[in-house]
């Protein structure tokens, strides 16, 4: 595994995708500070200070594209959790991947694809962990709800220490992963969801809909009650 660390970044998975030509595979790209932080549905991820996680990982498991590539950001988001668990936390997950404690979100997880024509070049799939945050910081930043792993524990935590464990537990399962896909996450990634049978809004590009989230299927895909039909859905994020 190639590491690559910068003390200040524009974006680890931007330098990540403008490079992914020359990286092997498996390369961990991380910084101390991120200055222009990648968030999904084109939001931005700010950046907390030097002591969070702001780190992307370079795949290229094959030239074409697999079901398993669109499961890679739930893949994260087990690892995480089960990363999380070793700090006596109780981490839930939100569909597709927003990990948090509490109720409040933690980390967030973005995949980005980079293809030439219709070939796949590669994955980077970024995550940025809040482990060391001011609570009063917090609030000034967003009005969402979101917390930080020294807030949860009441402790200072160690960024090399937790990169260490989350690069090694993302690598252990890895190639397991990549053949069994996510039916072998399934039942660890239901007994963590924090949504099912509960009333969500799903945001899918500019529509909403609503319904009660019924199951999780062996794909990943979220299984939504509307009223009326049981719908299979495989793009989006739960709103609420
Ligand atoms: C989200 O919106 O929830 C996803 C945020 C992903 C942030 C991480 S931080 C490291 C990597 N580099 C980026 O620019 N974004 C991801």
């Amino acid at each position: 595994m190639k590491e690559i660390y910068f003390e200040q970044i524009d974006s680890t998975n931007l330098y990540g995708k403008l490079h992914l030509g020359e990286l092997p595979d498996k390369t961990v790209i991380y910084a101390k500070n991120q200055t222009e932080g990648r968030g999904r549905l084109s939001r931005r991820w700010v950046d907390l200070g030097g002591d969070n996680l702001f780190l992307s990982f370079i795949l290229k498991p094959s030239n074409s594209f697999s079901e398993r590539y669109s499961n890679l950001s739930q893949y994260l988001s087990v690892i995480l959790c089960k990363v999380l668990e070793s700090y006596n936390v109780m981490p839930e997950i939100k569909w597709p991947n927003d990990v948090l404690i509490n109720g409040k979100k933690i980390a967030g997880i973005l995949a980005e694809t980079v293809t030439k024509g219709d070939q796949l070049k590669g994955i980077v799939l970024g995550i940025g962990v809040n482990l060391n945050a001011d609570a009063g910081a917090l609030k000034l930043v967003t009005d969402k709800q979101i917390t930080a792993l020294n807030l949860e524990t009441a402790r200072f935590i160690d960024v090399a220490n937790f990169r260490k464990l989350l690069c090694t537990t993302f690598f252990n399962d890895y190639e397991k992963f990549m053949s069994q896909g996510f039916a072998m996450l399934h039942d660890y990634y239901s007994s963590h969801a924090c949504f099912l049978d509960k009333e969500v809004t799903i945001q899918i590009f500019d529509k909403k809909l609503n319904g009660i989230a019924k199951n999780i299927t062996n794909k990943g895909e979220l299984q939504l009650f509307d009223g009326k039909d049981n719908l299979i859905i495989n793009i989006g994020d739960i709103l609420s």
